[in-house]
């Protein structure tokens, strides 16, 4: 076992986790380890573009901005952050052009701009050019060029690290702090995929910009890598997950496949139509059409696809028409998405429509931060220490449903606050002890499944999981889909209990790692589903059919996801201090030795009362 010691530890190197870096490295002592080599990261996969109300095309202002993301999260977004995010994001991208990054520019030769999905003008007028882009190229231009910008500043990064256990000093899963204990993070643990040597960091602080967990989904936009570590790593630990039930399902990806076919598309012009080649959004959304907020497009195309309306031999998807747009339109603007057509179903966007259904891409939900990126333990006190930006955190900047383009700015702005906070803390913290054996726990853990000479696969318990997920906690919920989902988990979180490898070696053993990715799917899963069982209520991406109206009365609140200890008296208990214990969040779910308790944190609200929501 080695050990490092370093002021500030990010753990993952995608756009969140280097544009933290490049803050954190000039100020102190930084590492960043990450499990990918950092242009393999999946900010590299996202596609149309980066919003900023530049006003460079059109007339903007980021009071616009921030309504608009206010109403695009159904009013479940923390204001305050939102509104952050919105006037922070021209510096954002002006940064970005400074690094180098290559904009697509106007005539004029400023940074264009073109139409997303729930960006409009004048609080809902008509859509509004506000997203900053890189042709379809967007998210991998950013990522090369924070790796620039971290190379040329010497960061230190760890490549093919896995980091599997964060440290703290008081483990809140294994029971209650004591009243006015503070709670302070000191190191993670991490494992090297090349020699399978484990390695402790030692770090004052820690910043979580691991990414999403659209992997607990079969049809999803989301790389193979996107298993949701630091929300299961901070879960374990009895840190809270916060609106977990949220997940969004990006209208467009490729049918059968769920590969992402970027919303810029709809942005230069494209339409979704139904096997009658009817444009179906302008009846779901009449003002901006194809350009509505991605909750509302994939429930109006799964809605065509159920009522009968759906193209192709099993009408089960509709289809994104590009043909009325010029070739070398498309070629300029849109060249990736264009040939992923082709290249994965055949079809030749310019004369044929492309098949296209709902695919998961996005959590909403995630580690709960305020908007200097501290991590949350309940409602209000922070861990001292720990930091999160990007996917993995709920900050919560987009509430139910996230706006197209709201991601690469998230991962800009919270990943920069990220890596200043995390260093301010760094210069006047000490470092906390360690606990004595710190690896013990995840060194027995892996040696556990990679000595089990005989056991359940890791693909056929990943692939039954995602596929209840796919079949009962998608774009349309009722009580009983959930109820099977969380009985289908129950069932495979026992399964994993004997989960074994065939793959024995030490070196390069990506089939260990896989399983130990399974175990963080399944957790992340459960809180999706317990959170989606107990929110009776349809709001932004969760839609429950059996509770199809939003009910701000009950559920205007965030949902907190705790692990717990089992009740010593045969009891369920509640939240015992971690947030609301009455009402619609009273509740917990037992599972073999713990209980998932729900709590609650009020929504965060400043300029807007929530209304009805209509594009
Ligand atoms: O459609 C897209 O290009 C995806 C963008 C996003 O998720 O922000």
């Amino acid at each position: 076992m080695q050990i490092h010691q370093y002021d500030v530890v990010i753990v993952g190197a995608g756009g969140a986790g280097m544009r933290a870096a490049l803050e954190s490295s000039t100020r102190v002592r930084t590492a960043v380890i990450s499990k990918l080599y950092p242009t393999r990261s999946h900010t590299g996969a996202a596609q149309g573009g980066m919003c900023a109300a530049l006003a460079n095309v059109e007339e903007d202002n980021w009071e616009w901005h921030t309504f608009d993301t206010v109403k695009g999260g159904d009013y479940l977004v923390d204001q305050d952050a939102a509104e952050v995010m919105a006037k922070e994001a021209i510096d954002a991208v002006l940064d970005l052009e400074k690094m180098g990054l290559p904009f697509n520019r106007t005539p004029e030769g400023r940074i264009d701009q073109r139409r997303f999905g729930g960006h409009t003008r004048n609080h809902g007028e008509a859509a509004v050019r506000r997203s900053c882009y890189a042709a379809d190229r967007t998210g991998h231009m950013i990522l090369q060029t924070l790796y620039q910008q971290c190379v040329k500043n010497e960061v230190e990064f760890f490549n093919e690290f896995y980091v599997l256990d964060l440290l703290v000093d008081h483990d809140l899963a294994a029971g209650h702090v004591p009243e006015g204990e503070e709670v302070t993070v000191s190191g993670v643990v991490a494992y090297e995929l090349a020699t399978g040597e484990i390695h402790v960091f030692r770090a004052k602080s820690v910043v979580l910009a691991t990414g999403g967990a659209g992997k607990i989904f079969k049809t999803t936009s989301n790389a193979h890598t996107l298993t949701g570590d630091g929300m299961a790593l901070a879960y374990r630990r009895g840190i809270p997950l916060e609106d977990m039930e949220f997940f969004q399902f990006h209208p467009t990806g490729l049918a059968g496949l769920g590969i992402l076919l970027s919303e810029a598309a709809r942005g230069e012009g494209a339409i979704l139509r139904n096997s009658e080649g009817e444009r179906f959004m302008e009846r779901y959304a009449p003002t901006i059409k194809d350009l509505a907020p991605r909750d509302i497009v994939a429930r109006s195309m799964a809605n065509e696809v159920r009522e009968g309306r759906g193209a192709g031999p099993n009408k089960d998807y509709v289809l994104l028409d590009l043909t009325h747009l010029e070739p070398a339109h498309i070629d300029a603007k849109l060249p990736d998405i264009t040939e992923f057509a082709r290249t994965y179903l055949g079809v030749e966007p310019y004369t044929e429509p492309v098949p296209v259904y709902p695919t998961a891409h996005y959590a909403m939900g995630g580690v709960p931060t305020n908007i200097e990126a501290q991590v949350l333990r309940n409602e209000t006190d922070v861990i001292r220490g720990l930091f999160a930006a990007g996917e993995v955190a709920c900050v919560s900047v987009h509430g139910s449903n996230r706006l197209g383009t709201n991601s690469l700015l998230d991962i800009n702005v919270f990943g920069k606050r990220a890596g200043i906070s995390a260093a301010a803390y760094a210069v006047d913290a000490e470092f906390v002890e360690l606990p004595e054996d710190p690896a013990a726990t995840v060194t027995a853990g892996l040696e556990l499944i990679r000595t089990r000479p005989d056991g359940e696969r890791v693909a056929d318990i990943r692939k039954a999981l995602q596929e209840s997920m796919d079949l009962n906690a998608q774009v349309f919920r009722t009580k009983e889909s959930l109820t099977q989902a969380l009985e289908d988990i129950k069932a495979l979180r026992k399964r994993y209990l004997s989960v074994s490898v065939q793959d024995k070696s030490r070196t390069f053993n990506t089939d260990l790692l896989e399983a130990v990715e399974l175990g963080f799917l399944i957790d992340i899963a459960e809180t999706v589903v317990v959170g989606a069982l107990n929110r009776e209520e349809s709001r932004g991406g969760h839609f429950r059919e059996d509770f199809p109206k939003r009910d701000d009365e009950g559920f205007m609140k965030h949902t907190m996801a705790y692990r717990r200890p089992l009740p010593t008296d045969g009891h369920r208990q509640w939240g015992g201090g971690d947030g609301d214990t009455e009402g619609r969040f009273a509740y917990s779910e037992v599972f073999d030795d713990y209980q998932l308790v729900l709590g609650s944190k009020p929504v965060t609200m400043t300029r807007y009362q929530p209304m009805e929501r209509k594009y």
